[in-house]
Formats: structure tokens, sequence, C-alpha cells
């Protein structure tokens, strides 16, 4: 399941070790951390177990590993509009983890497993409102692109970021 790793005990902020695995086989221990650590997130599933599959399939997952287990994720898909970029579907960290810099260790952690596949971007949508995560995605350099969506049930807000990870003329055919 796992293809790569790597420890990180330096942060000032946060002693805790954690570990980031890319996640490059479809199994069914995959799929449910997938959908556990979604629910226990997001105020509704993003997953099915169909969707999830696929994800892992086809799609591009990350692990965030501390000592107690698995307790964060990143999936990613493939920009159609712009195939050098990786569309972030979904972060999550568990409820008793969050707050303590892991976000932003982990985001980093992926950003440069991303850049050294060449891949150009990244682009995501987040609730207008989500403080917590604009900050950490700010931190790591997205910045709004101008493209917003509201939830037609909900009215809630949702704005496009996306952060540039190589320059156009530097950056090798994506082999994410
Ligand atoms: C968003 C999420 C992944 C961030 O991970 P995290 O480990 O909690 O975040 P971190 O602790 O690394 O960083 C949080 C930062 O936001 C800041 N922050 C927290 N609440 C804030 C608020 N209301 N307004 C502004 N900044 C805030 C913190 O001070 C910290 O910044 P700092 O390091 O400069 O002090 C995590 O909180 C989560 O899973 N949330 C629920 C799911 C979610 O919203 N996912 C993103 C959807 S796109």
């Amino acid at each position: 399941m796992v293809q790569t790793g790597a420890a990180n005990d330096e942060s000032p902020l946060s002693p805790v070790v954690i570990r980031v695995d890319e996640v490059n086989a479809m199994t069914q221990g995959a799929v449910r951390t997938l959908i556990d650590i979604d629910l226990q997130t997001f105020s509704e599933p993003t997953f099915s177990h169909y969707t999830a599959a696929a994800f892992l399939q086809s799609g591009h997952v990350y692990t965030l590993t501390v000592d107690s287990g698995v307790i964060g994720t990143c999936v990613f898909m493939r920009c159609w509009a712009r195939p050098g970029d990786a569309n972030l579907l979904s972060m999550g960290i568990l409820p008793g983890f969050r707050g303590q810099g892991l976000g932003q260790r982990f985001l980093l952690e992926v950003l440069d497993h991303l850049r050294e596949r060449a891949l150009m971007g990244v682009t995501l949508m987040v609730a207008d409102d989500n403080r917590r995560a604009r900050k950490v995605y700010a931190d790591a350099g997205f910045t709004e692109t101008g493209v917003r969506y509201e939830d037609p049930r909900t009215n809630e807000g949702f704005i496009q970021l996306r952060v540039q990870l190589t320059e156009p003329l530097l950056a090798a055919l994506p082999t994410l």
C-alpha cells in the first residue's frame, strides 16, 4: 500500500513525529480509511465505497500517520482543464489532532512530493468561512483564482485557490 514515507520531527511548534505516505494500492483497508476519516471530517460524506475505490485506483491519495495510526488523508485527481495541475478534492485531519500544526506539515510534504513529480500546480475549492483551512492553504502559497461557487441548498460560498508548483517552462511532462 505504501510507496513513499518520511519522518519529520523538526518543527519547533509540534514535536509529533509524522509520516506521509502515498497510497498506491486499492485495498479494502485503504477504502475504509478514506471513508472513516472523511466521515469524521466533513458534515456530509465525500465518498461512497465506489468513489473511494475509484480515487485510490485513478486519483492520488496520501495519508498522514502518527504513532497512534492514520489521522489524515489528502485526495487528488488530475485536472481536466489544466492537465499539468492536480485538484485537491479533500483534505482532512481527525478532530482530536487539529490545530497542532499537523495539517500544515502534511500539506507542505505532499506539495513537495507533487513538485518532485513535475506537477505544475494544485487547485482546490474551500468554504469561504473555513478560516483554519484557508490559513493553512495561504501559508502554503495558495491564492484566489476568482472562481467562486455557491451551494444552492445552504448558500454556503466556496472559493477556488491555486498554487503554482513548477515554472511552466521548466516543467517536464507530469508523471502523477
Ligand atoms: C483544515 C485542516 C486540514 C487543517 O489542519 P490542522 O492540523 O487543523 O491545521 P494546522 O494546525 O496545521 O494550522 C492551522 C492554522 O490555522 C490557524 N487558525 C485556526 N483557526 C483559525 C481561524 N478561525 N482563523 C484564522 N486562522 C485560524 C492556526 O492558528 C494555524 O495557523 P498558525 O500555524 O499560523 O498558527 C483540519 O483542521 C481539518 O481537517 N479540518 C476539517 C476539514 C477541512 O476543513 N478540510 C479542508 C477542506 S478544503
